[in-house]
């Protein structure tokens, strides 16, 4: 009792000390800097980065199954490459923010911009080993489908766009793929053929080279989203800039069109250095996402339903996977992967005509942040670096044969089919005016 009666006032002195710790520190204050590991930040996919659980590991990777009475006849892959260096527009855009944070204090400190331009969307060791794994992650999900195939370019085809990041990713993935199945070297690597068209022909995997009227239509008109971008730009990045000007006493005033590269600086130390300091430490959690929509808000509009002549870019590789899945079925061909790389503005494109890929909000100006944070459909969460979207062919003696469209690693029902897996025939009725497509009068401009 004596005791109790003694350490009374003490208790009470200490919760009086924390309840006036907890008001100094309360949610309302700001931190100065933000602290988070790159860690952080990748797995909560604020950035194109693949998380490294889904990318690096193997024990995970189911086997896939399908009904017992069907068997996995054909395979078709729609890859991403892997995680890259920034592009031009990135690197000049770093060059600027450094030269407006010139004498901020806060950054004084910080290293110039290193992304030297020569570097421009250089692969990445991540990015070289994530495409190696996507192999490896294949080769171990279709396990029995790979068991006795020989490797043989009729039967197993490669195919890249027409870049060297892309082209060097295919490369991984077969290396990956084919490990320890061929003849060359110590590590047995199989010479795997990987053919490609040059970029203004490949109607594919570099669609948006090859389509005048979507370029001059869509990629360049700069009337039909100006709206938008204005608006999000008067609303919601120039508070933020005048926020972050008085915050870190930016003289002259922070220009609002710098903050979405100010997102992409961080994002590139973070997947080439793997530092979190610096640049991204100027941004909350939530401050990351507003950085990052206009991103979201460009990619909607101009490689997805934010324009209507996106649902038919697609159209080209719908045609030749209906025909190549027909001329297998049909005996005429031994072709039984398609594995193709490319990059994310294509695959965006053939999910768009697709019909899926859509989210429960137009990307426009005026969503909350709760609303973009429901978004699922972005590339961060799904078409980042090293993505795959998988089209499986199954075959039943006597019956329709099904399709599957599996986007990483997750089934995907497209409008019009009854499910999961589509019959073959309803696929076909469903896209019969997107098939045989005439890309060259639908991309003739003016
Ligand atoms: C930074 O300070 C230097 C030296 O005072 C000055 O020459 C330069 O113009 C300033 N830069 C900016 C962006 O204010
Ligand atoms: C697309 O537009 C850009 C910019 O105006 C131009 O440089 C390029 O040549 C165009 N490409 C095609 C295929 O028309
Ligand atoms: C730009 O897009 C708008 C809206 O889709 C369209 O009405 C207009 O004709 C387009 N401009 C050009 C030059 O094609
Ligand atoms: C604000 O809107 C005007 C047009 O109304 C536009 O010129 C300006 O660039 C917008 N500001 C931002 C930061 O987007
Ligand atoms: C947001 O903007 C779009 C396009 O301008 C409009 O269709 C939609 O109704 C707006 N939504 C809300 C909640 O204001």
């Amino acid at each position: 009792m004596l005791i109790s009666y003694s350490i009374q006032p003490f208790i009470f002195i200490f919760s009086l000390f924390l309840f006036y710790n907890l008001t100094l520190c309360s949610e309302n204050e700001e931190p100065f800097l933000y602290k988070r590991s790159p860690d952080y930040l990748i797995n909560n996919h604020y950035f194109e980065i693949p998380p490294a659980k889904d990318s690096f590991s193997l024990n995970e990777v189911q086997v896939i199954n399908y009904p017992d009475d069907y068997t996995l006849k054909q395979l078709h892959l729609l890859s991403r490459h892997g995680s890259r260096y920034p592009n031009l527009d990135q690197i000049t855009h770093f060059d600027k923010i450094d030269k407006a944070f010139a004498n901020v204090s806060v950054a004084k400190e910080w290293p110039k911009n290193p992304f030297p331009t020569e570097k421009q969307n250089h692969l990445t060791t991540r990015g070289k080993l994530e495409s190696y794994y996507n192999g490896l992650q294949c080769r171990k999900r279709y396990e029995k489908f790979w068991k006795n195939v020989e490797y043989d370019a009729d039967v197993v085809k490669f195919q890249t766009g027409d870049s060297f990041w892309v082209s060097q990713s295919a490369m991984a993935f077969t290396e990956g793929l084919l490990d320890g199945t061929g003849p060359v070297g110590a590590c047995k690597n199989e010479p795997a053929y990987i053919w490609s068209l040059p970029a203004k022909q490949d109607t594919i995997l570099t669609i948006y080279l090859a389509c005048k009227r979507w370029n001059m239509t869509v990629s360049n008109n700069f009337t039909y989203f100006t709206e938008q971008t204005y608006s999000y730009g008067n609303e919601t990045l120039a508070p933020l800039a005048e926020k972050l000007t008085k915050k870190y006493d930016i003289n002259p005033p922070l220009d609002p069109l710098l903050i979405p590269y100010m997102y992409y600086y961080c994002d590139f130390w973070v997947g080439v250095f793997k530092r979190s300091d610096t640049w991204c430490e100027l941004l909350s959690d939530d401050e990351l996402i507003l950085a990052r929509y206009p991103w979201n808000m460009k990619n909607y509009f101009v490689y997805s339903y934010g324009h209507p002549f996106n649902e038919l870019m697609g159209c080209a590789y719908i045609t030749q996977f209906v025909n190549s899945v027909e001329n297998y079925l049909s005996g005429n061909s031994r072709m039984i992967a398609d594995l193709k790389y490319t990059q994310g503005f294509p695959m965006s494109l053939i999910l768009t005509t697709l019909g899926v890929y859509k989210n429960k909000y137009p990307i426009t100006a005026n969503l909350t942040l709760e609303q973009m944070k429901s978004l699922k459909y972005i590339e961060t969460k799904v078409l980042h670096w090293t993505s795959t979207i998988y089209f499986e062919i199954y075959t039943s003696p006597g019956r329709d044969a099904l399709l599957r469209l599996v986007v990483d690693y997750e089934p995907y029902i497209i409008p019009g089919c009854d499910g999961e897996y589509c019959k073959w025939t309803k696929f076909k009725n469903i896209f019969g005016d997107k098939i045989n497509c005439d890309f060259e009068k639908m991309c003739a401009y003016p």
